[in-house]
């Protein structure tokens, strides 16, 4: 924590943690599962497939050589994760919450892609390692400028290649109100979603020496996400 914010980093995560190991388990596992959903949460499904369609789309178009390894930060009951190891390459999943990754690890085994996948209970702030390319989706939209800076900043130093995560543009006028996960009619099972500025924004690729290259609002029903793709100068 510094002089001028009250953000502490510890107690986000703890918070974080205990949602994604309880409530956030139960309502983000629906979401990325199979069973019905009310319409307002099946947009929600919808989208995010849409999103991580497009981030599988501007990955494969690096042509990495067989056998690359993409870190996928934050990888929650491991969708993404598994399509990578399905499609070859090999993969790094890390999550807060260790539900998550039990869910991820049963998910691959039924898949059969289990091998392929390195699975770990830690966070975007602490994991380690070099990869050919960094993943992060809908998680850095739950962290405040300052956090998602140090975050953003350990995320960047692990890839030789692209970041591709999704944010919260800042935005005036709507306050995003009905931001991701925002417009659940019960207070105590919201995400609280935080929306970054340009300036932020920019301030984290100067910080981490990176450069956007690719950038794509995200927009279906109630799921509304900004997918950028970032790499080194
Ligand atoms: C909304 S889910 C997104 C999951 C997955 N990336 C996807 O798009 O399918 C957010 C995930 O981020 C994880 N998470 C939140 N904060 C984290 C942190 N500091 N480090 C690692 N994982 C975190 C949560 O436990 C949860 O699984």
């Amino acid at each position: 924590m510094n002089s001028t914010s009250s953000f502490n980093a510890e107690e986000h995560q703890k918070m974080l943690r205990s949602y994604f190991n309880g409530n956030g388990f139960n309502r983000w596992s629906s979401i990325y599962g199979n069973e019905k959903l009310s319409t307002v949460r099946t947009t929600v499904r919808q989208g995010h497939a849409v999103m991580m369609d497009r981030a599988f789309e501007w990955l494969q178009q690096l042509n990495l050589p067989d056998n690359s390894t993409v870190l996928d930060a934050g990888c929650g009951t491991g969708l993404f994760s598994i399509r990578l190891a399905g499609n070859g390459y090999n993969v790094k999943a890390v999550d807060i919450a260790a539900q998550m990754v039990n869910k991820s690890r049963e998910e691959a085994i039924s898949k059969g892609v289990e091998d392929k996948i390195n699975f770990e209970v830690n966070t975007i702030e602490s994991v380690k390692g070099t990869y050919d390319a960094v993943v992060c989706f809908d998680v850095l939209i739950h962290y405040p400028a300052e956090g998602f800076i140090e975050a953003f900043t350990n995320l960047a130093s692990l890839t030789k290649g692209p970041i591709i995560f999704t944010y919260a543009p800042y935005n005036r006028i709507l306050a995003f109100q009905h931001w991701l996960g925002g417009f659940f009619p019960k207070k105590e099972r919201r995400t609280t979603i935080q929306m970054i500025t340009d300036e932020n924004m920019k301030k984290a690729m100067e910080q981490t020496g990176m450069v956007v290259k690719n950038r794509e609002k995200i927009s279906f029903g109630f799921y509304h996400t900004m997918l950028m793709y970032a790499e080194r100068k």
